[in-house]
């Protein structure tokens, strides 16, 4: 397995197609905190414990109240040099897609252009009603926020545990992967289903792996190169001096 970044980047020199898996660690130097690990905390629940179909039918003030928070962090933070790195590998890879599992919208805001939100957005809301879907970017939508056109109860445009994923979006994820000739998969714990298993397929069409994250993962056996350290201080390296 290939430590360094030398090889990586003379590869995406050479690459037409490049796809870029992305999770919650590129985030992170944004000071958003991750899924996973002890900072994945809210008061005493995990976060996979309230971001389920069954945690807002049982307490929808509560799930309100996570996602109220959530929205007042994320609305307080900005991209970083991770994010701006990938929004400049974008502009020389001819075929490049970004596939997130983030919701809070970051990469968009740092310029990239062709991105699938695998887990939706978190400025998004849906009424559970009519269905009607909406952007509000409010920090507080309430205890109880309501439809403005039907009064159904509105919930979080995002995709919950148990939930399926937005078949139009997964098709291009899963057509992206198979035809890349590079992924990077980067500050992901490739541990949530569809999403980890995009390296699977990209592997499967031949293309090269390389993952980014501060540790080993459950897929690092598959990568043909892994770098261990900060999204943010690797990857602005990795595109320096690209094309
Ligand atoms: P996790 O919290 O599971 O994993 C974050 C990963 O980022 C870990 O592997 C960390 O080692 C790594 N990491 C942390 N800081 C980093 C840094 N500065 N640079 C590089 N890597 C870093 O987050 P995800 O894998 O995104 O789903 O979680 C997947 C999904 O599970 C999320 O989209 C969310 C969650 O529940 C839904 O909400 C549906």
């Amino acid at each position: 397995m290939e430590t360094s970044i030398q090889p990586l980047r003379e590869a995406l020199r050479n690459a037409q197609r490049v796809v870029v898996l992305t999770g919650a660690g590129v985030s992170a130097e944004s000071g958003i905190p991750t899924f996973r690990g002890a900072e994945g905390l809210w008061k005493t629940y995990q976060a996979k414990d309230l971001a389920t179909p069954e945690a807002f039918v049982r307490d929808p003030e509560l799930v309100w109240e996570f996602y109220n928070w959530r929205r007042a962090l994320i609305g307080q933070k900005t991209c970083n040099p991770a994010h701006t790195a990938l929004a400049q590998l974008e502009n020389i890879i001819s075929e490049f897609t970004l596939i997130t599992q983030n919701v809070d919208g970051l990469h968009l805001l740092a310029g990239s252009r062709r991105v699938l939100e695998l887990h939706g957005n978190i400025w998004r809301v849906r009424c559970t009603r009519c269905g009607r879907e909406t952007m509000d970017r409010s920090p507080d939508m309430g205890k109880r926020p309501t439809c403005t056109v039907c009064g159904g109860l509105l919930r979080p445009g995002v995709v919950w545990f148990g939930e399926s994923l937005d078949p139009h979006i997964l098709h291009q994820a899963v057509e992206a992967a198979r035809s890349c000739q590079i992924m990077l998969v980067v500050g992901t714990s490739s541990v949530v289903q569809p999403a980890a298993s995009l390296a699977f397929t990209a592997k499967s069409g031949g293309a090269m792996l390389a993952e980014i994250n501060l540790e080993q993962t459950p897929n690092s056996d598959l990568m043909d190169r892994v770098l261990l350290g900060k999204a943010g201080e690797i990857l602005p390296r990795l595109v320096e001096g690209l094309p």
